[in-house]
C-alpha cells in the first residue's frame, strides 16, 4: 500500500515508539490520529506536525474513546486505512513477594487490560471501519487482485518469547497479542486488511529512559549486533515498510539485534 494520503491512527502516538512512528508516517506523506492518554505530549507533536496531523485523546480500553479516534480519522481526512497499536504500559509483579505473599490480581489484569484487550478494542473497531469503506465500494470480489485495503500493525515484545521473572503481566499480555496475529489475519483476509505484529527488543524510549544507567549498559552490551539500544526510527521504519509490503501478512516479526533474553 502507498502511504501517501492514506490514514492511520497511532495509538500511544504521543511517545517513544508511537511518536516515532507518528514522524515516519507523515513524512511520508500518510495522514495521523495521534491516540493517546498524554494531552501534553499528543497536542505538542500534532501541533509541530501540522495538518497531517490530529490527536485524540484516548485510552485504547475504552469503546467509546477509540471510536471518537476512529470517527476523528473519517471526518478529518475521510478514509481510514489502518492502526499501529504502540500504546502500552509495562507492569513489574512477581507472582510471590519476599515474604510469599501472592500477586496482586488487579496490577496482573491491568497489563492485560492495557495491551491485550487494547490491542484488539482498537483491532475490532479499525477493522470494522475499514471493512464498512469496502462494502459501500462493493466490495473486494476478486481477492486474487491483491487489493490491499487496510493494514493493522500491532506491538509485541520480545517478552512474549523470552518473559523474565517478575514480567508475568507483561509477558502474557504480549503473548496474547502475537496469538491474535494469526486468527485476526485469516478473518480480515476477505476484507483485504492485513494484520501483523512487531515484537520490539530493547528500545531507546521513556520507558527505558526510567532504567537505572548501569542497567542500560547491561542491557546494550546483551545485543549481539549492533550493540545498543534500538532506536524508534528504526521501529518506525519497520513499520513503514510493513504497510508498504503487501506480502507481508499474519505474521510476528522480532525487531531485536538477535537478542535472546535468558
Ligand atoms: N521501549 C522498548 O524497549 C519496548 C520493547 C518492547 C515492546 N515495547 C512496546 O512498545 C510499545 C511502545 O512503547 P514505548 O517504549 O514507546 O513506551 P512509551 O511509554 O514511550 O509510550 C507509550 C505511550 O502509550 C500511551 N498509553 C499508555 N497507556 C495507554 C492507554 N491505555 N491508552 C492510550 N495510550 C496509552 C502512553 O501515554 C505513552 O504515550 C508498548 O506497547 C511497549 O510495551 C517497547
Amino acid at each position: 500500500m502507498q502511504l501517501q494520503g492514506k490514514t492511520f491512527i497511532v495509538t500511544g502516538g504521543a511517545s517513544g515508539l508511537g511518536a516515532a512512528t507518528t514522524r515516519e508516517l507523515v513524512d511520508n506523506g500518510a495522514n495521523v490520529v495521534i491516540a493517546d492518554l498524554n494531552e501534553e505530549k499528543g497536542q505538542a507533536l500534532a501541533s509541530e506536525l501540522g495538518q497531517a496531523a490530529q490527536f485524540v485523546r484516548c485510552d485504547v480500553t475504552s469503546s467509546d474513546e477509540v471510536q471518537q479516534a476512529v470517527d476523528t480519522a473519517e471526518k478529518e481526512f475521510g478514509e481510514l486505512y489502518g492502526s499501529v497499536n504502540c500504546a502500552g504500559i509495562v507492569v513489574v509483579q512477581k507472582l510471590l513477594d519476599r515474604e510469599n505473599n501472592p500477586a496482586d490480581l488487579d496490577k496482573f489484569a491491568k497489563g492485560v487490560q492495557v495491551n491485550l484487550v487494547g490491542t484488539f478494542n482498537v483491532a475490532r473497531l479499525v477493522a470494522a471501519s475499514i471493512a464498512k469503506r469496502v462494502a459501500a465500494a462493493g466490495g473486494v470480489d476478486n481477492p486474487e487482485s491483491n487489493t490491499d485495503q487496510g493494514v493493522i500493525i500491532n506491538t509485541a515484545s520480545i517478552a512474549a518469547f523470552d518473559g523474565q521473572v517478575g514480567q508475568g503481566s507483561y509477558a502474557s499480555s504480549k503473548a496474547g497479542v502475537v496469538g491474535l496475529t494469526l486468527p485476526l489475519a485469516r478473518e480480515l483476509a476477505r476484507h483485504g486488511i492485513r494484520v501483523m505484529t512487531v515484537a520490539p527488543g530493547i528500545f531507546n524510549t521513556p520507558m527505558m529512559q526510567s532504567l537505572p544507567e548501569k542497567a542500560k549498559v547491561q542491557l546494550e552490551s546483551s545485543v549481539p549486533y549492533p550493540k545498543r539500544l534500538g532506536s524508534p526510527q528504526e521501529f518506525a521504519q519497520l513499520i513503514c515498510h510493513i504497510i508498504s509490503n503487501a506480502y507481508l501478512n499474519g505474521e510476528v516479526i522480532r525487531l531485536d539485534g538477535a537478542i535472546r533474553m535468558v
